[in-house]
C-alpha cells in the first residue's frame, strides 16, 4: 500500500532555518568540516523543494552570519565555493519553478565570483512568485536593526516619511524582509537553542523547533516531523484559546 502523502493543516506561509550542525557531521565522520558543508547544500535545494510542494510559500536560510568571518579562512573560502556550486546548479530549477532568489545581508563583502552568480540569480528570478528562497549571507539581525534605524533616520531627514507614521508597519520597510511574510516556523538543527544574531526583530511571534540533527541529516523524513511538532502548537498571539 502507497504511504499516505503529509498534507500541511494549518498552512505555512514562511519558515527560516538556521542551517546548524555541517561541522560536526563532518567530524564524526573524520572528513574535514567543509565536507560538511558540501553535504549540507544538498539539503537546502531538497528542504526548498519539499517546503514548495507543501504549498510553503517562503523558505529563509541563515547560511553566513556576520560572526562567521571569525572561521578559518579556509572553510569561509570553500564554503562561498560550495554556495557558489548551489546557485550555478539550481538556477535552471529555480527559474522553470517559479523561485524568486532573495538574499538578506550584505553581500558585498563575498568573493566576487559568489556574488556575481548571486546577482545574476536575483535579476533571473526577480519577476516569478511562486516561491521566496531568502538566503542569509553576511546577515546579522543586530546590524540589520542598526542599518534600519539608519536609513529611517535619513528619510525622516529628507522628509520622506514623517516621525509620527514610524510605527511597527512602516519600519518593517526598512529591513531586508519587508516584502515577507511573518516567519510562523523557525527550525535550528544540530541541538543548539539559541538565535545567533538571527532575525531578532522578525521571530516576535514565530514558532520555534530546536532539533538534534545536524543540518546534512535533516532530510524530509525530518522535516515533517518538525512541521507536525508545529500544526501541534496553539498559537495565541496573546490571546486566548476558547474553551
Ligand atoms: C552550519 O554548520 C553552517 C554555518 C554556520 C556556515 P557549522 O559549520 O556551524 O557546524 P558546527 O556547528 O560547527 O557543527
Ligand atoms: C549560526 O550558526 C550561523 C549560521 C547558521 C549561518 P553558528 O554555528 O555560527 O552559531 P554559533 O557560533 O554556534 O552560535
Ligand atoms: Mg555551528
Amino acid at each position: 500500500m502507497k504511504k499516505e502523502e503529509f498534507k500541511l493543516i494549518k498552512p505555512i506561509n514562511h519558515i527560516a532555518f538556521i542551517m546548524d550542525g555541517n561541522g560536526r557531521w563532518a567530524k564524526k565522520r573524520l572528513l574535514p568540516r567543509t565536507a560538511g558543508h558540501k553535504e549540507g547544500c544538498k539539503r537546502i535545494i531538497e528542504n526548498i523543494r519539499t517546503c514548495k510542494r507543501l504549498g510553503i510559500k517562503v523558505v529563509t536560510l541563515y547560511a553566513f552570519s556576520t560572526e562567521n568571518w571569525n572561521r578559518p579562512q579556509k572553510e569561509i573560502d570553500l564554503l562561498f565555493e560550495y554556495l557558489k556550486d548551489f546557485f550555478n546548479d539550481y538556477i535552471d530549477e529555480f527559474i522553470s519553478s517559479g523561485v524568486r532568489i532573495m538574499v538578506s545581508g550584505d553581500i558585498t563583502r563575498l568573493p566576487l565570483q559568489t556574488q556575481e552568480v548571486i546577482n545574476k540569480g536575483i535579476e533571473l528570478t526577480k519577476d516569478l512568485n511562486s516561491f521566496v528562497f531568502n538566503i542569509c549571507l553576511n546577515y546579522g539581525s543586530r546590524q540589520e536593526i542598526v542599518r534600519a534605524v539608519k536609513n529611517c533616520i535619513n528619510d525622516i531627514k529628507d522628509n520622506k516619511i514623517d516621525l509620527d507614521n514610524i510605527n511597527i508597519d512602516t519600519f518593517k520597510n526598512y529591513l531586508y524582509t519587508k516584502d515577507l511574510p511573518e516567519i510562523d516556523l523557525l527550525i535550528r538543527t544540530s541541538g543548539e537553542e539559541r538565535l545567533s544574531n538571527f532575525m531578532l526583530y522578525q521571530l516576535a511571534y514565530s514558532e520555534f523547533i530546536f532539533t538534534k540533527t545536524y543540518w546534512p541529516d535533516f532530510k524530509e523524513k525530518e522535516l515533517i516531523e518538525c512541521l507536525k511538532e508545529f500544526e501541534s502548537r496553539d498559537r495565541r498571539f496573546g490571546k486566548i484559546t476558547e474553551e
